[in-house]
Parts: C-alpha cells; sequence; structure tokens
C-alpha cells in the first residue's frame, strides 16, 4: 500500500512538474498567410531557413511516421536529405522496420517541430523508391561511420552487447575503408510526394495560425484551419 502511494506522489509531481514547463515562451516570430507563397515547397524552405538562422540544432531532422502491414503506426526522427518540386527525401535501409514498412505500405508523414519559433509542419502523401543509382549516391555521400553501420544492415535488431556491437563496426569501418565505393544494395532514396502541406505557428494565448496546402489536380488549394 506504501508502495502505491509512494507511486501515486511521484506521479503527482511529475504532473506539476510537466505543468510548470514553459511552451511556446517565445519571442516568437509572425506569419502571415496572407503573406505567404503560393508553393509550400518555398514557404518550406524560408520557414526552414528561418529555423537554421536562429540556431536550431539539427533543423532538418523530421519525425518519419509509418503503418506496419497489420496497419500498425510506427515513427522515428531522420535527418531530411534533399527537397524539390517531387517532394521530400529521405533515405532508409531496406531491412530496417522503416524499411520494410515503407516497402508493405508506400505512404508516410514527415514532422518537423522548430521550438524556438513555435512552429510545426506536418507532409502527408505517397512514396516512390528513386532508381538505384540515386540511392547509392546518397549512400556514398554519407559518413564513413554511417556508411559502416548500414553495411552491417542490421538496425534494429537485438543485439547481445555493446562489445559485440563495437567489434561489427571497427570490421564494417575496415571494409569501408579498403573499399570506399562499396554501397549497402538495399540503402533505398525514398521521395514523399506531398499530397498534403500544413504549416502550424504558435501564439502564446494559443490563437495559432494554420495554414494547410492540399494538392489538387491543378495544383495547390489552400484553407486556413482552426487552431
Ligand atoms: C536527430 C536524429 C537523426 C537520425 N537520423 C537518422 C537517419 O538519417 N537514418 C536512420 O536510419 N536513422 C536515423 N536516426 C535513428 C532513427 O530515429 C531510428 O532509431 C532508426 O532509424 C531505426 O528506426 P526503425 O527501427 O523504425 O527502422 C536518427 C535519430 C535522431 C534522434
Amino acid at each position: 500500500m506504501a508502495g502505491a502511494e509512494e507511486r501515486a506522489r511521484k506521479a503527482g509531481d511529475v504532473r506539476a512538474w510537466l505543468r510548470g514547463l514553459d511552451v511556446f515562451a517565445g519571442p516568437l516570430p509572425s506569419f502571415d498567410p496572407e503573406e505567404s507563397p503560393d508553393d509550400p515547397v518555398e514557404l518550406f524552405v524560408t520557414w526552414l531557413q528561418r529555423a537554421v538562422q536562429d540556431g536550431v540544432p539539427e533543423p532538418h531532422a523530421m519525425t518519419l511516421s509509418t503503418v506496419d502491414a497489420e496497419g500498425r503506426p510506427w515513427a522515428r526522427v531522420l535527418i531530411l536529405k534533399n527537397l524539390d518540386a517531387a517532394g521530400w527525401q529521405f533515405a532508409v535501409h531496406g531491412l530496417s522496420p522503416k524499411g520494410r514498412q515503407l516497402a508493405d505500405r508506400p505512404q508516410a508523414a514527415l514532422t518537423f517541430h522548430w521550438p524556438r519559433q513555435g512552429r510545426q509542419v506536418r507532409v502527408r502523401g505517397p512514396v516512390t523508391a528513386e532508381p538505384a543509382e540515386r540511392s547509392a549516391e546518397d549512400f556514398l555521400a554519407r559518413s564513413p561511420g554511417a556508411r559502416a553501420e548500414a553495411l552491417l544492415g542490421r538496425q534494429s535488431g537485438p543485439v547481445g552487447d555493446l562489445a559485440e556491437r563495437d567489434a561489427a563496426m571497427a570490421r564494417s569501418l575496415g571494409r569501408v575503408e579498403r573499399e570506399p565505393g562499396l554501397v549497402a544494395e538495399e540503402w533505398t532514396l525514398y521521395t514523399l510526394a506531398p499530397v498534403e502541406v500544413e504549416f502550424w505557428q504558435a501564439d502564446p494565448g494559443r490563437n495559432h495560425t494554420r495554414l494547410s496546402f492540399a494538392r489538387t489536380p491543378t495544383g495547390w488549394e489552400r484553407r486556413l484551419l482552426w487552431p
């Protein structure tokens, strides 16, 4: 009983502690949807540039959400590789959980969060694997350590202990040094073609501004959303 009370008290403390943390502390930039470009890619780049200028750490990190064959959602943080009129690009190992999920169900969502500006961008759409040459180019542009890790092909599988991990990584790094042109054949560059892109600007008074772009056969339809 005493143990249960102790746990309840601690849970209460955590709740109070979380409530005391700041959110949307500001000062936050303004966002006028009337002034924003008609193209969501252009607006995204403007927001990303602002995050970079303001010193947001890892501003190109995003949450990639996928669904597995049983319809269960998964999410993890990845680095954005490129962005153009075709869409947002990221790369995965085809044998990793996310790689298998994207092969089974080629749909995804990306979420960017730039806390210093109180900004979030959400992107949803189908994903397409780029040709093998493009994936290989992306692979070879990675650091030796990142290539060595991917060549192991074991991402997210169980590892016995850290010594086993370190020995396998050292062997893989040795391979990369001896054969710098080596490419993990399952490495896959994906392009997410956006069907919806939503820009969310926080307001300290919770009167947030939200602008959504929905893809239409002729271009983009813009609409404001309730906070
Ligand atoms: C800031 C940050 C960047 C990351 N970048 C990558 C990345 O570019 N590629 C990658 O495979 N995992 C990256 N990860 C690790 C992933 O979040 C994840 O743990 C890993 O890809 C395994 O995911 P999965 O089991 O869903 O396939 C990153 C994690 C963080 C926190």
